[in-house]
């Protein structure tokens, strides 16, 4: 397969940035998307032009890393990670528009790389259990409805990878927030310190820059990890109860 792609190069945060227009030849049905830009990047070398920058690290599907905008979608046309989008799901020939993640708390460092420190900064606010839970206890001594726990795992597989920010028009925060919020928040271990962690986080998140939530739901169609929307439901309930009876 050939592909015409066109990719977004910024030299440094500062750098007002451009499209550069690249050819990838040779490009198989059962690469991923980022074989092909490593392939087009080993032109590059050849050539002696500058790399293209890109985050990546286990390439599973699991770190959050590769982030980038592909034909306007996050992640790109497949409902998961970059890493783990093959360029099946591309033609023969096609043009394929290549950018980094959009949102003003998301600044572009180089090329495709964001600086997604915000979703730390985020965390470090209150998304952490800091009561001594001991040891592993056995299974039946903790009772937890089955319920909960399924929601909380539900919640639990966000991978932090911003796609949820880069494709809501406000660049809302919501849903990352909402998922890490509410693994714990629905768990035993994480009633002591609930209300706390979640005035804590939504503070964090519209400091950071973040936008508001107005239902738009784009960020459940592109999670990698299909992390439902209810969650931000969920969200807001435990913060308006939260500001009703503040935490001691
Ligand atoms: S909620 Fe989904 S899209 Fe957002 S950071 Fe977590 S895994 Fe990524
Ligand atoms: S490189 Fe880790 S999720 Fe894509």
């Amino acid at each position: 397969m050939k592909l015409h792609l066109k990719v977004w190069r910024q030299a440094g945060p500062q750098d007002a940035g451009r499209f550069e227009n690249h050819t990838v030849e040779g490009v198989t049905p059962d690469m991923s998307f980022l074989e092909m830009l490593d392939v087009l990047n080993n032109k590059l070398l050849a050539q002696g032009k500058p790399t293209i920058a890109f985050d990546h690290d286990c390439r599973e599907g699991i770190c959050g890393s590769c982030s980038m905008m592909i034909n306007g979608r996050a992640h790109g046309p497949t409902r998961g990670t970059t890493c783990q989008t093959y360029m099946r799901n591309f033609t023969d020939g096609q043009t394929v528009v290549i950018e980094p993640w959009r949102a003003r708390a998301f600044p572009v460092m180089c090329d495709l790389v964001v600086d997604r420190s915000a979703f730390d900064r985020i965390q470090q606010a209150g998304g952490y259990v800091s009561v001594n839970t001991g040891g592993a206890p056995d299974g039946n001594c903790l009772p937890v409805p089955k319920d909960n726990a399924e929601k909380a795992m539900d919640a639990a597989q966000c991978i932090g990878c911003g796609a949820c920010v880069a494709a809501c028009k406000n660049a809302s925060a919501m849903l990352f927030v909402a998922a890490k919020v509410s693994h714990l928040g629905l768990l035993p271990q994480g009633q002591p310190e609930r209300s706390r962690r979640v005035l804590a986080m939504v503070a964090k998140m519209d400091e950071e820059g973040f936008g508001n939530c107005t239902n738009q739901y784009e960020c459940e169609a592109v999670c990698p990890k299909a992390i439902s929307a209810d969650f931000i439901a969920r969200m807001n309930r435990d913060q308006i109860g939260s500001t009703l009876i503040p935490a001691e």
